[in-house]
């Protein structure tokens, strides 16, 4: 009798502990989305306006349309749009001799193009910027050492 009740008494904790569950699963991931959003909203609103105290530039100053087409340099080299730029790294630069990821570009861009302090690697700044460059490229296929589109 009394094993009896202990089994009906443990059905309605378990759906409880199943429905609390479903919640917190529902509510990481809501959370986890919330998070990247607010990730690549920041990293296009730095994209536009950060000059990372360098020479006044943004990076949209070069990579026009946020980033979704291509610029061209005051001296005719065509400026990459990044629409598949998260897909092409790492890759090979030529001119340093050495196979670099995104967040080494966008450090590089940070350095060279802005002449400003690049955001440190592992920074809330330089990730969102790579969160939102990487979402201009949602769903396009890994092309790793690819051009840019
Ligand atoms: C003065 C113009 C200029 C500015 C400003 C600039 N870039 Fe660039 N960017 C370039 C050029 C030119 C390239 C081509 C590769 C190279 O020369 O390094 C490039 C390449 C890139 C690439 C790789 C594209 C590909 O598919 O090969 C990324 C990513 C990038 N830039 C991000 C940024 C970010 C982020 C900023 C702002 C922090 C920025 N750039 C600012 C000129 C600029």
């Amino acid at each position: 009798m009394k094993a009896m009740s202990n089994r009906v008494g443990l059905k309605p904790v378990f759906l409880v502990g199943l429905m609390f569950s479903a919640v917190l699963v529902s509510n990481i991931a809501y959370a986890a989305d919330t998070q990247l959003e607010n990730a690549i909203l920041q990293g296009k609103n730095s994209f536009a306006h950060d000059t990372f105290g360098g020479n006044g530039k943004a990076c949209v100053s070069c990579h026009l349309a946020g980033g979704a087409e291509p610029g061209k340099l005051p001296n005719g080299k065509v400026i990459p749009s990044l629409a598949n730029a998260a897909t092409i790294f790492p890759r090979f630069q030529q001119r340093s001799g050495k196979v670099i990821t995104l967040t080494d570009q966008i450090r590089s861009c940070a350095t060279n193009a802005l002449q400003g302090t690049p955001p440190d690697y592992g920074s809330a700044e330089l990730n969102s910027l790579a969160s939102y460059i990487t979402s201009l490229a949602q769903g396009k296929p890994i092309d790793m050492g690819g051009t840019p589109q």
